[in-house]
């Protein structure tokens, strides 16, 4: 942690946790092994987050294209995150953390969408750190969702097609409601975005390590936030006109300036 200027912190990451199945299999043990012990991760990473002082934390825990796994591997990740959702309880309410979930939620089983919804206004107030969690998420549907909603209200005179601009689309990405992303983390030694934040990683600086998601904790998003530290944020312009601090409402105007 000695490592990590505070000052200068990443306003929002997001993480693509992967590796778990990998992790069980390494050990001779189911991969529904490996995403209990990655939900550990969970607890350590957004611990960590929240001491720290990061505002966003952005989780990538089911996407869009998961649900063609085996029935049972979605079973058992849908039944650990009810299990979350209640023994996390305590830790997000007396931390302050808020929490929220974006992704085609209504894909998820009524039960689930019951403990999401209820935990999420529990805490809606909440102003220590956002978690979000990304379920049954993909960055094209969240992209596709927002031009239906737009080309209806365009139908509807609500909107001229003139004025859509790149604030007009945001304020209609749920993902986006935390601002965009400053680190992405991706864990597992795979190098790609797999359709996550795609409208809000559009100048993020990409972090990604071979370590595997049950492995992750709290030094590892040290190591994490000090590469990304040290890293030159540019938004596309001229070296040394961006001092590598998170740019916050600033980044979304150099964002808007290219
Ligand atoms: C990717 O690993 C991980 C997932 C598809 C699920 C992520 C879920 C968790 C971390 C557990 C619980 C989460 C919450 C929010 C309570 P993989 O299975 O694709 O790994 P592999 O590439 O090694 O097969």
């Amino acid at each position: 942690m000695g490592l990590v200027d505070v000052s200068r912190l990443p306003q929002h990451v997001a993480i693509i946790m992967d590796g778990n199945g990998r992790w069980a299999q390494g050990r001779g043990e189911p991969r529904t092994a490996g995403h209990e012990r990655g939900a550990d991760a969970v607890r350590a990473t957004m611990r960590a987050a929240r001491r720290l002082g990061i505002p966003a934390l952005t989780l990538y825990a089911f996407s869009e294209q998961n649900w063609d796994r085996a029935p049972a591997e979605i079973n058992a990740l849908v039944d650990l995150l009810c299990e979350c959702l209640v023994s996390e309880r305590d830790e997000l309410v007396d931390n302050e953390i808020r929490l929220s979930a974006i992704g085609r939620l209504h894909k998820l089983p009524q039960h689930a969408q019951a403990r999401l919804r209820s935990l999420s206004s529990e805490t809606e107030l909440h102003k220590g750190m956002t978690l979000t969690l990304a379920l049954s998420y993909g960055g094209r549907e969240e992209l596709i969702d927002a031009t239906r909603t737009l080309a209806s209200k365009v139908r509807d005179a609500e909107i001229d097609p003139n004025d859509i601009d790149e604030a007009a689309l945001a304020r209609l990405l749920p993902s986006m409601d935390v601002g965009p992303v400053d680190l992405l983390i991706r864990t597992g030694g795979e190098q790609r975005i797999s359709n996550f934040l795609l409208w809000g990683s559009a100048y993020a600086e990409f972090y990604f390590t071979d370590e595997l998601w049950p492995d992750f904790d709290a030094n590892s998003l040290y190591y994490a936030i000090e590469a990304y530290q040290g890293r030159e944020r540019r938004f596309g312009l001229v070296p040394g006109a961006e001092d590598g601090a998170s740019p916050g409402a600033a980044g979304h105007e150099l964002e808007r300036a290219i």
